[in-house]
């Protein structure tokens, strides 16, 4: 059975700069499912970071409700701290990392931030980053010391690290040579398979339309269905339970 994790409704959102009103996002509507991949693509200045953002509560939208998991972000009495912490993680294109911290730190971060033990936190960090594969010294090395491709996958970790229902990546190949980045759509992929997670990916990348369950087009700040053909559903990514 679909089970219906994010569900957007009617929501728009207008920046007003000097040379007037931009709407970014213009009474967008749909809905994402658990164990899904679901994709936008689009033209850059299309909106697709201002929706990203407005989903995961780092921008407010002027209209329109949002549910995640049953619950309505924008209403006055929603923790939108506790939302931010718990049920979502991100995944940017620069992947965001804090250069001063470990890639095992990064990864601790967010739990610590919840108050989880130090050592559940290190036992925590590790299996994650373990499943993207980085290991050994990685868990040791600063962001400036390993590749594009193990940035993003210490990034997808840290996005894993409080277990949140929703993923939300913002172009998360788009700094990645196309193997890596094929590396990287495997994995979330697979965390949709595997784990059930409610992937929401929005890129220029057309390609990953392929792995993709549902996919729409945004442009000026609206959004259309595309019908979709999956080619390689969660292949590669080695994903243990
Ligand atoms: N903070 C802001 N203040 C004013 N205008 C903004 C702001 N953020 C975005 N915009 C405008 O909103 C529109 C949508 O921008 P957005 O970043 O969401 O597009 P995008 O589809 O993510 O583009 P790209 O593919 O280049 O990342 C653009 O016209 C942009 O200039
Ligand atoms: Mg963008």
């Amino acid at each position: 059975m679909r089970e219906q994790i994010l569900e957007v409704d009617d929501v728009s959102k207008t920046f007003q700069v000097k040379a007037g009103d931009v709407t970014a996002v213009d009474r967008v509507s749909f809905t994402a499912d658990a164990g899904e991949v679901t994709t936008i693509v689009g033209p850059s200045g299309s909106g697709k970071t201002t929706l990203l953002y407005v989903i995961g509560s780092l921008e407010k939208p002027d209209s329109g409700t949002i549910e995640v998991a049953g619950h309505n972000i924008l209403a006055p009495s929603a923790d939108l701290i506790d939302y931010r912490r718990e049920s979502v993680g991100f995944v940017f294109q620069f992947f965001n990392l804090i250069p001063t911290l470990t890639a095992l730190e990064n990864v601790m971060l967010p739990m610590d931030i919840l108050g989880t033990s130090p050592e559940e936190q290190r036992t925590r960090a590790t299996g994650l980053l373990e499943r993207m594969g980085i290991d050994g010294r990685l868990l040791k090395a600063r962001p400036n010391k390993m590749s594009g491709g193990e940035n993003q996958r210490v990034a997808i970790a840290r996005a894993l690290a409080n277990d949140p229902d929703v993923i939300l990546a913002d172009e998360p190949t788009g700094n990645l040579d196309t193997a890596t980045g094929q590396t990287v759509i495997a994995i979330l992929s697979a965390l949709a398979k595997e784990n059930g997670k409610c992937i929401l990916m929005v890129t220029h990348d057309e390609s990953i339309l392929n792995v993709s369950d549902r996919a729409f087009h945004m442009t000026d700040g609206r959004l259309s269905e595309i019908t979709v053909r999956q080619t390689r559903p969660g292949d590669g990514a080695r994903l243990g339970g």
